[in-house]
């Protein structure tokens, strides 16, 4: 019996025999020998056939055969030098599985909502596959680091009552009698569980109705919430970096393929590597952004162009550090020697990639926090639970939430988060 192996495991069969479930992505062929190209989703590579070396009805098949048909080859192993992957197959057989006729998605170029709209075959396509191993890999490496720093995952609920980050861009859902959301932020229940295990963080999609059409927002997107209790925010911000390095270097790692595929050098990346990342307060920001002549006053939020601009200054990710009040959530600890500024920051990709994190040292005083809930607007009983956390044996605790997507876009160096999570959801699409 031949073995069955797939793609990615070629290195490991030079010179055997072996027989691999495959798609067709593309071909070409003259009188005498055929190239398939070849995918089974660990990887793609090159099948050759000699016509004089095999059957001809296996010859005929081959040329025959349409892109996506889906068929066992059977043949050897050679290394390849010629392409990067460094191995192909010199076919003996095939034998059709599945055919496909008139695929839509052809090598030639297409615009993006065409591809959107049959993204369900698309992610066939090179790109998406090495964005998505990227992500897979990303997720293996962020298990892995919390896991080796003492954390617990712990799940909050999609399904909640509370809004923490804003009552403007919730879903709102009909939960038999009552008012229910769609999870903005894991964050609430978060420190819920850094009260009850010390270092927890989450992994699950968030939701915001953001009106905003850009680049840089989805309406269904994944997030990662840490959260641990006796720690300041100085602390966070050293996990923070920490957290990310390990990602860059995770990808650097084990995705070299990948990388290729999108073009991505990784000598850029293998600088982000390097720590500490620079800090800059938002005061700082913003004389930085007036001294380029823009027309921002302290106070006001950043824009993309902004986020830009500031990321655009540093070879690094960069902290902007207390940012003013009354442009963040409730929950936020003020900066002890001032009452304007609260001890958060956010990172900014470099590249031009803007916030890729939100964080802050959280509020502990039950009454402060409880007149926070009333100006923000916001129903005390429905935060019951939370100001509860700040009864029983409150303690300084730090979190914060990194946008999966926003990561992957820049680590990738994509120009929209739509192609970094496998059926993006945005104002205008909720299909396929
Ligand atoms: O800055 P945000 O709103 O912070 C929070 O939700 C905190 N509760 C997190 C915490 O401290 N536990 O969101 C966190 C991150 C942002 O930095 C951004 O990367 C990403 O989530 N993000 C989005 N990503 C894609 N689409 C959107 N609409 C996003 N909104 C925020
Ligand atoms: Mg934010």
């Amino acid at each position: 019996m031949v073995q069955i192996i797939r793609i990615d495991e070629a290195k490991d069969h030079v010179d055997e025999e072996v027989k691999i479930g495959v798609w067709l992505t593309d071909k070409r062929s003259s009188g005498k020998i055929a190239f398939l190209q070849l995918r089974d989703g660990s990887a793609f590579f090159q099948g050759v056939i000699v016509k004089n070396n095999v059957a001809p009805e296996v010859f005929e098949a081959a040329k025959e055969m349409h892109q996506e048909t889906s068929f066992w080859v059977t043949g050897t192993i050679h290394q390849d030098t010629r392409s990067h992957f460094g191995y192909e197959i010199e076919v003996s057989d095939i034998e059709i599985i599945g055919e496909s006729n008139d695929y839509p998605i052809t090598p030639k170029d297409h615009g993006i909502e065409f591809l959107l709209d049959h993204r369900h075959l698309w992610l066939r396509s090179k790109r998406p596959f090495a964005i998505m191993q990227i992500r897979n890999e990303m997720i293996r490496a962020t298990y892995e680091f919390f896991n080796q720093e003492g954390f617990i995952k712990i799940d909050p609920p999609i399904l909640t009552g509370s809004a923490p980050e804003g009552t403007t861009e919730l879903f709102q859902i009909d939960y038999f009698d009552h008012d229910a959301y769609l999870s903005q932020s894991g964050q609430l229940y978060m420190e819920a569980g850094a009260q009850a295990f010390g270092k927890v963080f989450s992994f699950g999609p968030t939701f915001r109705a953001e009106k905003s059409k850009t680049r840089r927002h989805l309406t269904e997107f994944w997030m990662i919430e840490p959260e641990m209790a006796f720690t300041h925010q100085e602390e966070s911000l050293a996990v923070q970096e920490k957290y990310i390095a390990y990602l860059v270097q995770s990808v650097l790692d084990n995705c070299d393929y990948e990388l290729h595929l999108l073009g991505r050098d990784p000598e850029v990346l293998k600088k982000y590597t390097k720590l500490p990342y620079p800090r800059i307060s938002y005061d700082e920001a913003v004389k930085m952004l007036q001294d380029h002549g823009t027309d921002i006053k302290w106070g006001d939020d950043f824009g993309a162009p902004d986020e830009t601009f500031l990321s655009d200054q540093f070879d690094q990710p960069v902290f902007v550090l207390n940012y003013p009040v009354a442009i963040k959530p409730f929950y936020m600890k003020k900066a002890p020697d001032r009452d304007d500024v609260y001890l958060c920051a956010d990172l900014l990709a470099p590249e031009g990639y803007g916030e890729i994190i939100g964080g802050s040292e959280r509020e502990t005083d039950y009454e402060v926090l409880k007149q926070r809930i009333l100006d923000a607007g916001l129903k005390e009983s429905d935060y019951d639970w939370y100001l509860d956390l700040r009864k029983y044996g409150s303690t300084p605790h730090s979190g914060f939430g990194l946008g999966f997507e926003r990561a992957i876009t820049w680590i990738c160096k994509l120009d929209h988060l739509r192609e970094a999570i496998p059926f993006p959801r945005m104002i205008n699409r909720i299909e396929p």
